[in-house]
């Protein structure tokens, strides 16, 4: 059984639920090459100020790499191919990827980004993992 074979069935399983679905803290996201990937992130609506927030790729154990940071709610962070789009009251905001290689395949997260002093709070840990595009064909 080749790899894309094996996980074909989760693939679909991912699209039958609705790629909005929704884990605390982990999940896993499966994409087609060439796919948009949207990531729901948890957060809660602050007391004060508006908190920063932030979508990294973790290129080592505890440390991220900064790919757009959302400094405004309800505006459009864009770092193409990486979007941010807050609405702090909703208690949720939505991360966008318009553009998945195979090198997108990795651990994200997306979390608060407290400042350069200070680490990033992690709302939630995202394993991406990137399918043969083949499989679009069929989605
Ligand atoms: C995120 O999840 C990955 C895969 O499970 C794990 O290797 C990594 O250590 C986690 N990172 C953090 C900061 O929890």
């Amino acid at each position: 059984m080749t790899w894309e074979a094996l996980h074909l069935p989760l693939v679909l399983l991912l699209f039958a639920s609705g790629s909005w679905a929704q884990v605390e803290e982990n999940e896993v996201v499966w994409a087609v090459q060439q796919q948009v990937v949207s990531v729901k992130c948890p957060s809660t609506p602050p007391a004060g100020e508006y908190e920063n927030k932030i979508w990294c790729k973790e290129t080592k154990p505890g440390y991220c790499l900064k790919l757009v940071t959302s400094t405004r709610p309800q505006v459009m962070a864009q770092n193409p191919p990486h979007f941010i789009w807050d609405n702090p009251s909703a208690g949720f905001f939505i991360v966008i990827v318009t553009e998945i290689t195979k090198k997108s395949s990795g651990t994200y997260w997306c979390g608060i980004d407290r400042g350069p002093k200070e680490s990033i709070y992690i709302l939630k840990n995202i394993s991406l993992v990137v399918t043969s595009i083949f499989w679009a064909a069929l989605l």
